[in-house]
Order: structure tokens, then sequence, then C-alpha cells
């Protein structure tokens, strides 16, 4: 498939109902947030998306993205007991390298009905010949557990969790899920810099607050962010 998202994206503009799900063994176009390419080669990984239809506009979905993390985070603590971690909003890290990541696509009227593509990818077991392509410290599940687990029950794993969580947020919010975000929170109190559209900027991360902001220390002053794509400063 060219990517998971783009597939069930178009099937939900057809109609297609809430929970479904989108499986490949490969993709020719994966995706990643802001634009990067996903490497997705063929068989060795967990490409998944689910399809989930919200009431509200999408304005109401801002917790959605940290939802998805505590759910994928819950579903990996499932094979990696310790040393799982969460990298705003919710790039999921083992020992500081990325293991799973989460693209989120919305669309809907503003004041509802909308629906959310939540795109799941999960490093299984990297060959090395893709691991070239990857731009950031990666790591996956076989490298962390020194066996392969089954891609079957990872993905059984990843869509109970994420269906446990949307139906929670659903009836309250964000709220429920602050506590295990915080918990899992591998930057606070790191030097960061936050890469935004017009530019950068530095300072220290201080965790989120609970619209699930990012909020980072910068000079004297605490400020919020809606967006925008951290990364550790060599220093920290
Ligand atoms: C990121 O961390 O940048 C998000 C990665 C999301 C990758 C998954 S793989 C399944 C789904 N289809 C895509 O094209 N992307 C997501």
């Amino acid at each position: 498939i060219d990517s998971t998202n783009s597939y069930l994206k178009s099937l939900a503009l057809d109609g297609a109902p809430s929970g479904s799900v989108c499986l490949a063994e490969g993709q020719r176009s994966g995706r990643g947030r802001l634009g990067r390419v996903w490497v997705s080669p063929f068989g060795c990984n967990l490409y998944l998306s689910l399809l989930w239809r919200f009431d509200a506009g999408p304005a109401a979905l801002a917790g959605l993205s940290l939802v998805a993390g505590v759910a994928l985070v819950r579903a990996l603590s499932g094979f990696l007991p310790q040393g799982l971690g969460l990298k705003w909003p919710n790039d999921v890290q083992w020992q500081g390298r990325k293991l799973a990541g989460v693209l989120i696509e919305m669309a809907g009227e503003s004041a509802g009905p909308s629906h959310a593509v939540i795109g799941v990818g999960v490093n299984v077991r990297m060959p090395g010949e893709s691991a070239a392509e990857i731009t950031q410290p990666w790591t996956d599940l076989t490298r962390c557990l020194g066996e392969s687990p089954s891609r079957n029950a990872l993905a059984a794993g990843v869509l109970e969790n994420l269906v446990v969580a949307l139906r929670h947020f659903e009836t309250d919010g964000l709220p429920p899920f602050l506590e295990a975000w915080r918990e899992h929170d591998a930057v606070a109190g790191k030097s960061v810099q936050l890469h935004l559209p017009n530019g950068v900027i530095e300072g220290q991360a201080r965790g989120i607050d609970d619209s699930g902001a990012l909020v980072m220390q910068v000079g004297d002053e605490l400020r919020r962010f809606a967006s925008g794509e951290i990364s550790l400063r060599m220093s920290s």
C-alpha cells in the first residue's frame, strides 16, 4: 500500500464506519509527522491506522494526540515493562531512542461531526538497509527484547488500547490521561529546542499543562506551545 493513513482517509470520505482499521505489511509512501518519510520496509514492522468518528468538531480533539501516545505506551508496556518514555506530543521512546510514532490526521466541520485517522508505526525488526534511511536515533522491539515479538499480538494490543482510550476520551476528555502521560514524560527538566515553522526556540522542558500543551521555560518566562517538534540540546 502507499500509506495506511492515506488509504483509510479515502475510505473515511466514502463513509467507512468508525473503528475501521487498515494494517499493511509494507508502505511505499509511509508518512511521519511534519511531512517526514516513515521508513516502512515489507514484512518487518507494524503499520496500522484506525478511523474514529466523533460528534464534536476538530477543535474538541486537541488532546487526542496525547491520548494516542498514552494508549501506545500501554500497549508496548505489555512487551517492554521498563524504559518506555514519551516525547511530546506522542513519540514513544525506549531509553531515549524512537521506537514508535503516531500520525493523526483530522477532518470535519468546525461544529462537528469530525473524524480522525490515527496512524501508528512501531519498529519491530528494522533491517540494516532500511535503518540507514532513518534520520533520528531509533530502536526496534527486537533490539530491546533480544527477540522478535509476534506482530499479530502487537497489533491486537495496540488496537485494544487505542479503542479503550478513545472511548474514554470521548466521554471524559484528556484529564484522565494527564497523569499517565506525565509519568512517561521523557524530556521534562531537560534543555530542549522547539522547532516551529518560523524558527527554533531554546529552553527547558517543563512538562505539559492540563490542555496537553508543551510548557517551556524560555529565559524567565513560562511559555506554552500547542505544536512544534522537540529535540534535546547537546548540553542536556
Ligand atoms: C511520526 O512519528 O512521525 C509518525 C509516524 C507514523 C507512521 C505510521 S505507519 C502507519 C501510518 N501510515 C502512515 O503513512 N503513517 C502512519
